[in-house]
């Protein structure tokens, strides 16, 4: 973090205020200005520490899908990897977000505007990291997208994403139906929820040789319970590596 004498306070608070609303993350510029409130700063930090990702990225390369105001990203390129790139689709004004963020910590963190689904390694090259955290449910094609991220990896994949969580038959390889972000579903597709079992199943078509689950969905049987009470599959949080060899 930046904290050096020559920074415009007052005209960073005001930028940063200009945006508010528009940050995902708790981005901690300095000086009493953070983007979020306590209870999201914190929720950002368990999930940190539950995504496992290494404490030295020394010499990685990192690809970050769905990267928003780039707090992931940042992040990595404080464990000191060698190259980071953000990308997202940005709707709305989260690359100005993103960009007042780099700016201000002097990031070297690059940043492209890209759909997932047109991921490729003519595009984008290749790297050690590819790290994607909420985005699987956005996406309309989402086994066309791990297979897509597979050809950009060389190492591991890291996966978070909210998982569906049925009364029964949760060791199915089932994912909802999701028409995509575009599309005006009218609330009736709340997004690409697969279970456990699917996700596996997908890493594994994509050709990742090994996989390895980080975190499992808490409360799980509560919401089975809740699943079955309200005839409605529940969702909660999963996080797997996935790795080339
Ligand atoms: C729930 S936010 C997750 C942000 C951040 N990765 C995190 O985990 O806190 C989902 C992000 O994915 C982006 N996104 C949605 N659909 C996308 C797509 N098809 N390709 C790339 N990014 C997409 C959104 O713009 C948004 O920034």
């Amino acid at each position: 973090m930046d904290s050096s004498a020559d920074v415009d306070w007052s005209a960073l608070r005001r930028k940063v205020e200009a945006l508010q609303g528009e940050f995902h993350s708790p981005i901690d510029f300095g000086n009493g200005i953070v983007t979020k409130p306590w209870h999201v700063q914190r929720r950002f930090s368990r999930r940190l520490r539950l995504m496992n990702i290494p404490a030295d990225l020394s010499g990685k390369t990192i690809l970050d899908i769905g990267a928003w105001d780039g707090y992931f990203a940042f992040e990595f390129e404080r464990r000191g990897a060698k190259r980071v790139l953000a990308t997202d689709v940005w709707n709305g004004r989260g690359l100005e977000c993103f960009l007042l963020a780099r700016e201000h910590f002097k990031s070297n963190v690059e940043y492209l505007t890209l759909d997932a689904h047109d991921i490729s390694a003519e595009k984008l090259g290749t790297f050690d990291f590819v790290f994607c955290a909420g985005l699987l449910y956005h996406l309309r094609h989402p086994l066309m997208v791990l297979q897509k991220i597979r050809t950009v990896t060389t190492e591991r994949l890291i996966i978070e994403t909210n998982s569906l969580i049925p009364a029964v038959h949760e060791s199915t390889p089932m994912i909802t139906f999701f028409p995509g972000d575009d599309f005006d579903t009218h609330g009736r597709h709340p997004g690409t929820f697969p279970t456990q079992a699917w996700l596996a199943d997908a890493l594994h078509l994509a050709g990742f040789a090994r996989q390895e689950v980080v975190y499992k969905p808490s409360w799980k049987f509560v919401k089975k319970l809740q699943a079955f009470a309200t005839n409605t599959p529940q969702k909660g949080r999963l996080i797997m590596h996935a790795y080339v060899q």
